[in-house]
């Protein structure tokens, strides 16, 4: 099964360019059938030049039991989901995000972007029947909202005692937004999800996601930007269990805290674009392993003209560049994240999720009975929400 699968995925042309290149994916991390749909999520890790385990992909197939596996209709649910969503070529900025006070187009676009950002966090949600097989009318929702807010919530009812498929829907959800690159993260399961929890021992001890603390206002990865194209674009986050007290989650669009901070002073774009606003200082970690400094922006303009965000509000090992401008714009954002009328508030309940375009949220602290705590599944993707090709 793996050998053929892996022969195949390299006939076809559904592997993003990079895994295509001389064949450089490891392996498959996982493959299971999922019932009579005769599918099969299968997750390869994706290796730089350098043999480096960078990503895990993944995507869904059909499989016809005796027959050579071939690609999947284009009606079928797993058709949608195999469609390769690329990312485009690298595009010029797109002139809304640059720092201009009298930008025409620009305050056209704010204005538009404002009168249709959701007021109540209710506007947000979405029912999914099945992760497995989004119906367009469910699709057509989850996209609105994210076209509204980049974000959108959902919740489907399935699978609360097998945590393989759950898993597996997880991905197959994500995919069927355009989401398959998936971030290697060292606490991620072989098929790149983080088990978000309270955790006692392990390499996951000792992080502030798996306590019961308060996490501050950030986008995810805002560690672990290399560029606009390799960064955390786009996240998945699924509650399982949530707590007995407390748990909730803040959420902001990050082209909402740009037009904000745009309002109040357009030089605070200019210093949070800078390539060097933020630095994250090199991290020994458990393992002996060393996170290399990480230096970027604030915003930044994804390949496909996008708005991107990286930020964190901690104190602590993380250094500003030492100038008056990026001072005012940070004490500005933080200003705006504390204050806004337009930030929402969720305490997502099991089966509740979001998908998004790794929007700013922060965490509250919780209380959990001690047998079955507060539970969450964390994916983070390269590249961000997209709508199919056809
Ligand atoms: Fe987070």
């Amino acid at each position: 099964m793996l050998s053929a699968a892996l022969s195949w995925l390299s006939s076809c042309d559904i592997l993003p360019p990079h895994c295509r290149r001389g064949g450089r994916f490891r392996s498959l991390a996982g493959c299971w059938r999922l019932g009579p749909a005769q599918s099969a999520l299968l997750i390869l890790v994706c290796l730089d030049k350098n043999n480096t385990k960078f990503e895990y992909w993944n995507t869904l197939i059909a499989i016809t039991v005796n027959q050579p596996m071939r690609r999947p209709d284009r009606d079928g649910g797993a058709s949608r989901m195999a469609t390769v969503a690329e990312v485009p070529g690298d595009r010029l900025p797109h002139p809304r995000w640059l720092s201009s006070a009298n930008d025409r187009d620009y305050r056209r676009w704010r204005d538009a972007r404002l009168a249709r950002y959701p007021l109540r966090v209710e506007e947000l949600l979405v029912e999914i029947r099945d992760p497995f097989r989004v119906t367009p009318a469910e699709h057509a929702a989850i996209m609105s909202r994210c076209d509204r807010a980049n974000m959108a919530l959902y919740a489907f009812g399935l699978m609360k005692q097998d945590e393989l498929l759950l898993r597996a829907g997880l991905l197959s959800l994500g995919a069927t937004f355009g989401l398959r690159a998936i971030e290697d993260h060292r606490s991620a399961g072989t098929d790149g999800i983080v088990r978000i929890e309270v955790v006692n021992e392990g390499g996951r001890n000792g992080y502030i996601p798996y306590t019961d603390r308060p996490i501050s206002w950030h986008t995810d990865g805002y560690y672990n930007f290399h560029s606009p194209r390799r960064c955390v674009g786009a996240m998945l986050l699924h509650c399982a269990r949530s707590a007995e007290q407390g748990g909730e989650n803040r959420l902001l669009d990050p082209e909402i805290a740009y037009i904000k901070l745009r309002d109040d002073d357009p030089a605070h774009i200019g210093a949070l674009m800078h390539p060097a606003a933020m630095s994250i200082p090199e991290n020994a970690e458990e393992s002996g392993a060393i996170r290399p400094v990480n230096v970027g922006p604030v915003f930044f303009v994804h390949p496909s003209g996008a708005l991107g965000m990286r930020y964190t509000a901690r104190k602590r090992n993380i250094l500003w560049r030492d100038d008056e401008q990026t001072r005012k714009a940070v004490a500005a954002l933080e200003r705006i994240l504390d204050t806004d009328p337009l930030v929402l508030r969720i305490k997502m309940s099991p089966g509740q999720g979001m998908i998004c375009n790794n929007v700013l949220h922060d965490r509250s602290g919780f209380r959990s009975a001690a047998d079955e705590g507060r539970l969450l599944y964390r994916v983070r993707y390269h590249g961000r929400i997209c709508r199919p090709e056809n």
